[in-house]
């Protein structure tokens, strides 16, 4: 096992850190007269914002969680201050741990950057002393988090039943590649999702392939739903007293998110989609929602134009929206103010059909300048633009790090990476973005002073090889 190190802690957040203390939560008694009857309601707090715990305190998580988009879930719970236990397979751990490896002998960024805020115990599930460690888990804990393939926790033994009926407080959470249905025992990962889920066929530009996007809005995605179902079912079961099944399917998750294109995909029966390029073009539509290119999903005409150091600088991009109500200021700034009263342009529906001619004509206004002074001089009068920001420029961005939103941690075998801290921010829960644990690295606190077992059930269990991986069980045999 790892050898066990002090956490180090991302320097942008100096709120001080309370200790992690798991207080379970206590069941509710079911009120009488309702039993819809809101749970009481404490005093108000009179510690300052910020200093009064976190808004996950007490949640214990058995995380079962490996790659991303379980992984995603279960660190903001644990970024909101749920204790979070991942299990991981002895000896091999997360599967990440090893993958786009860059510094030889650590933790890649890949698990790194997903797994922050964690405890880390190496357990074999299928050992029977490894089921015992988990059977103690599963008492203790409020939330399973798993995205394994289908079945595979079933096959462990950890079946809903199974569950339920050792701790019927706990809340199964778990992220599948299809909900129920001819595709549910399929294996899944983030592009089938982007695929299934009608992002690809709506992304790209009509002449071109189906493209999938940068943002992993399966895994990521699937991820930040499973835990608002998660906080969901934990604010229910303070009423009902009893966990549930969780369920997100990565292909509705990503449905979820390309909601505008179902949206356009039945307007089309009522006529042509007039907001979308190819309109203006006078190219006639099909029957399935098109690729739009950069047009915006808003209905509001936008396209991305080359700024000063196009194309050599491949970023130098600004994305252009020509909204209604800014279009007198658009005409002004661009040098042409006889559009604000032209017949030909003044008005939107006017306008469509020389889409082409617009945008060229405010590209030669981009391109006369950067892409910080377009966005400059456009929201001086509260034009709306998007500079074409890159990773780099992202990772130097001062304002972000000054929030906590891309933060600085230190880890003891990779030395300081940059990562992404909690994008959601609130005043009485404040993130502190903890480095990821080393595998195994907190096995024995866990087993002591959680779970309770003593110095000689401890010795037990790990001569059983249950926690150790396979070159270590022949010689624990
Ligand atoms: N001890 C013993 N066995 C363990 C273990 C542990 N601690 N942790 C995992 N395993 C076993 C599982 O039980 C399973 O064994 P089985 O198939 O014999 O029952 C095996 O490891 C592999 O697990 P699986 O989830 O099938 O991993 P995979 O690498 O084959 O597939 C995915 C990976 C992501 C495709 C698959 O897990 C999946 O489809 N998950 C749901 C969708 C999802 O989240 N996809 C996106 C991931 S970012």
């Amino acid at each position: 096992m790892a050898k066990k190190t002090k956490k180090a802690k991302a320097k942008t957040k100096p709120a001080k850190k309370p200790a992690r203390k798991v207080v379970k939560l206590a069941a509710k008694k079911p009120a009488k007269k309702s039993a819809a009857a809101k749970p009481t309601a404490p005093r108000v707090s009179k510690k300052p914002f910020g200093m009064d715990g976190k808004a996950l305190d007490g949640v214990r998580i058995l995380d079962f969680t490996h790659v991303q988009s379980g992984p995603t879930c279960t660190q903001l719970l644990a970024w909101f201050g749920a204790d979070v236990i991942k299990v991981e397979r002895p000896g091999v751990g997360d599967i990440t741990r090893g993958q786009l490896v860059d510094v030889k002998g650590a933790d890649s960024l890949y698990f790194t950057m997903l797994n922050h805020n964690k405890r880390s115990i190496t357990i074999d599930s299928k050992h029977p002393q490894g089921m015992r460690v988990l059977n103690a888990l599963i008492k203790s804990c409020d939330v399973l988090v798993e995205n394994f393939a289908p079945g595979a926790l079933d096959r462990m033994g950890l079946t809903w039943d199974y569950i339920h009926k050792l701790n019927p407080r706990m809340i199964v959470a778990s992220v599948k590649g299809f909900g129920p249905g001819p595709y549910e025992d399929c294996k899944v990962y983030e592009n089938v999702a982007q695929c299934a889920g009608g992002s690809a066929s709506t992304t790209g530009f009509r002449d071109g392939p189906p493209l999938v996007t940068g943002a992993q809005i399966g895994d990521s995605g699937t991820g930040l739903h499973l835990a608002l179902g998660i906080v969901s079912a934990l604010y229910q079961r303070i009423r009902t007293g009893r966990g549930q099944k969780v369920l997100c399917a990565m292909q509705d998750g990503v449905l979820n998110l390309a909601r505008v294109k179902l949206r356009d995909q039945q307007r089309l029966a009522h006529g042509p989609l007039t907001e979308y390029s190819q309109y203006g073009e006078g190219i006639p539509f099909g029957d399935a929602t098109p690729r739009a290119g950069n047009d915006s999903g808003g209905g509001q005409p936008g396209r991305i134009l080359k700024c000063k150091g196009a194309p050599e600088d491949p970023n130098a991009y600004i994305y252009f929206i020509t909204q209604a109500p800014v279009w007198a200021p658009i005409c002004d700034l661009i040098g042409e103010p006889t559009w604000k009263t032209d017949p030909e342009f003044a008005t939107p529906r006017a306008r469509l059909p020389k889409l082409n001619q617009i945008f060229a004509r405010i590209e030669e206004w981009t391109m006369t300048m950067t892409k910080f002074e377009v966005m400059n001089a456009c929201n001086a009068v509260d034009i709306p633009v998007g500079p074409i920001l890159s990773m780099k420029e992202i990772a130097e961005e001062e304002s972000l790090r000054a929030t906590g939103t891309v933060v600085e941690v230190d880890h003891p075998v990779r030395g300081k990476y940059l990562s992404v801290g909690n994008p959601i921010k609130m005043t009485d829960s404040i993130t502190e973005v903890e480095r990821s644990p080393l595998l195994g690295e907190h096995t024995d606190e866990i087993l002591t002073k959680v779970l309770g077992f003593k110095a000689s059930e401890v010795a037990e269990i790990k001569n059983s090889g249950a926690l150790s991986a396979p070159e270590k069980k022949e010689k624990a045999a």
